[in-house]
């Protein structure tokens, strides 16, 4: 069964009122949206995947929730603003953005985002053109390293992006157990070293795939100006670099605003007991509040 990260917290904060307008960016199986349609509030949703689209339309039908009491746009949400005002979304009480990975995406959506299942390295939400196996077998080597620095933090970025390069001279690299070996053999160390390492170039291949900082930079930039007065945005994110952006977006935003969450609110022991998903997640919440105060 799907739970949603933070949902009391998500829905506490945003404190749902009947006929407003909130925004979902990120509506995934729909737990944090179903949430708001029950209180009565009037919902954009937006997911890159059209397939969360298809099981959000399902299970809203299935509570029986009115359908002019929602849209829902497969979409990027780094696109909004365009959106939100194309929907008259304007005056928005609460906007949220929870950033994990689902677990169809990751278990069954066959797309490799995981390297415990053989598949085709693909990773795009959506239909964008560039999947991950380009990303793997064009970059320079130079570029390769930096990708796993930067965005996985991977101390042995160098070597991993070395022996990639060593390996596609021979073949190209096109599926997740041909980059898991590769970092398997490269890495040296107990399994749960190599585990990381994996996980780490996993995860900057990811990001670059969908342009994951960037989408963030926007979303934070564009989203803060939908907001009406007293409205919040929440955003749960799953690691140090997408959780420094939002920080930083925060805290540079000086009159206007109340940032709700001095430190950014982690899962308690029940929470994670209950939801595994929810270890590494932080959430952040920022107010939009009178200039005049
Ligand atoms: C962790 S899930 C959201 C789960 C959701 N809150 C729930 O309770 O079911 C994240 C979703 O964000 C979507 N996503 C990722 N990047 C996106 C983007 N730039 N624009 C829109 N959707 C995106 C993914 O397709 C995925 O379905």
């Amino acid at each position: 069964m799907h739970i949603p990260v933070f949902l009391n917290q998500i829905i506490d904060s945003l404190d749902i009122q009947p006929n407003e307008k909130y925004i979902d960016c990120t509506l995934g199986e729909g737990g944090h949206a179903l949430e708001i349609l029950k209180k009565q509030g009037i919902l954009l949703g937006l997911d890159l995947d059209k397939r969360s689209i298809d099981f959000c339309t399902n299970k809203f039908q299935e509570n029986n929730i009115s359908e002019d009491k929602y849209i829902l746009e497969q979409a990027n949400f780094k696109d909004i603003k365009k959106i939100a005002l194309k929907n008259n979304f304007t005056q928005v009480k609460g906007i949220i953005a929870d950033l994990g990975i689902n677990t169809y995406l990751l278990e069954e959506s066959n797309k490799g985002f995981t390297f415990k299942q053989d598949e085709v390295l693909d990773m795009r939400y959506g239909d964008t053109e560039i999947l991950a196996k380009d990303i793997i077998n064009e970059l320079s080597e130079k570029d390769l390293a930096d990708l796993f620095y930067l965005y996985g933090e991977e101390p042995l970025s160098r070597h991993i992006a070395k022996a990639i390069v060593d390996h596609r001279r021979k073949e190209k690299i096109t599926t997740t157990f041909v980059l898991r070996d590769i970092i398997l053999n490269t890495v040296f160390g107990s399994t749960s070293r190599k585990e990381k390492a994996i996980t780490r170039i996993f995860q900057a291949l990811r990001i670059k795939t969908n342009s994951e900082l960037e989408n963030l930079e926007i979303l934070l930039q564009d989203s803060l100006s939908l907001l009406a007065e007293n409205g919040v945005l929440a955003i749960i994110s799953f690691h140090s670099l997408e959780d420094r952006i939002v920080k930083t977006k925060f805290k540079s935003l000086e009159k206007g605003f109340e940032i709700l969450t001095k430190k950014p609110i982690t899962c308690s022991k029940q929470e994670f007991m209950h939801n595994k998903k929810s270890r590494s997640a932080k959430l952040r919440i920022i107010k939009k509040v009178s200039w005049k105060k």
